[in-house]
């Protein structure tokens, strides 16, 4: 998949500097995509080379929230991807290869080859991140991911309420196994503001996040309010950390970016990752 050396994963064609982060969620609609997203334009503004893989291979919706239409480039004698790029993020999506709307009905091991693939044939060059949007739950690709990927980190996103938690919590238990290290936890659509007098409601419930991060040993590292114009961003391709850097929201993201660069840890070098394939045969 890939080496370490000189302190930077060294990957087929391309290497990465700062971290590889997976982002996680036990429950599905809970912002993982969106939180993806608008991580990768923040940590871009800061100065940082970032690419996002959208490991959601079933369900992609990277393409749309930050606005890529067109297909990728094959090069014709390597066969290497050029990846999309956009708001100088690059961008590989099973998306990028079928319509938005055609279904992509691969089973696991046909999926992990295309993860394997996003590895190894695309033209990163010179990452800091590389961000990983992963289906919800413990499934396969998840499983593998943390597995597989010994250098990437979790990012697990989660609203306050019960049963996301709950399941989230589940994810997290899986990281501790596989000791893939947990980054830490985001609390999405942690309450709702009245955009007309500014009253919080809290409807998903309150706490949910603090109480995860508490039980998984790791911390809160930031907490978003559900708010319309977050949604619609990512329908129409402009993320509201690029609609306007000042916005409360792009504020908060911006600072969860500034969290994730303070907690660099060096890629240990003794940790080899294996080949993403599927099961026996693959
Ligand atoms: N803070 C927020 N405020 C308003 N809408 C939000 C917020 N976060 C996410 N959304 C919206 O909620 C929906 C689900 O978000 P998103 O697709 O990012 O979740 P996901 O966890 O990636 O879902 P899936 O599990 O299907 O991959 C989207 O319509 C998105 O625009
Ligand atoms: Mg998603
Ligand atoms: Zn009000």
């Amino acid at each position: 998949m890939y080496d370490v050396k000189n302190g930077k994963i060294q990957l087929e064609n391309g290497t990465i500097k700062g971290g590889i982060i997976a982002i996680a969620s036990g429950k599905g609609g809970v912002g993982k995509s969106t939180v993806t997203a608008n991580l990768a334009i923040a940590l871009q503004n800061m100065g940082k080379n970032v690419g996002i893989i959208d490991a959601d291979v079933h369900g992609f919706s990277i393409p749309r929230i930050i606005g890529i239409e067109e297909q990728v480039e094959v090069q014709q004698e390597s066969e290497l991807i050029k990846p999309a790029e956009k708001m100088g993020v690059k961008v590989i999506s099973m998306g990028s290869f079928v319509h938005e709307q055609n279904p992509v009905i691969w089973r696991s091991p046909l999926l992990l080859g295309a993860l394997q693939q996003f590895f190894k044939d695309v033209i990163w060059g010179d990452l800091d991140y590389l961000l990983l949007d992963l289906p919800p739950g413990t499934g396969d690709m998840v499983l593998n991911i943390m597995q597989k990927l010994p250098h990437a980190r979790t990012l697990i996103v989660t609203t306050p309420q019960i049963t996301a938690t709950n399941v989230a919590g589940r994810v997290g238990h899986m990281a501790e196994k596989m000791d893939s290290d947990i980054l830490g936890i985001i609390e999405n659509m942690a309450y709702y503001e009245c955009s007309k007098c500014g009253n919080k409601e809290y409807l998903f419930g309150k706490g949910g996040g603090k109480k995860l991060a508490d039980l998984l040993d790791v911390d809160l590292l930031g907490q978003l309010p559900l708010m319309k114009h977050v949604r619609v961003g990512g329908d129409e391709g402009n993320p509201v950390v690029n609609q306007d850097r000042e916005d409360a929201i792009s504020q908060e993201f911006i600072n969860i970016a500034e969290e994730i660069i303070k907690r660099k840890k060096e890629f240990d070098p003794n940790i080899k990752p294996m080949e993403l394939k599927g099961g026996p045969g693959q």
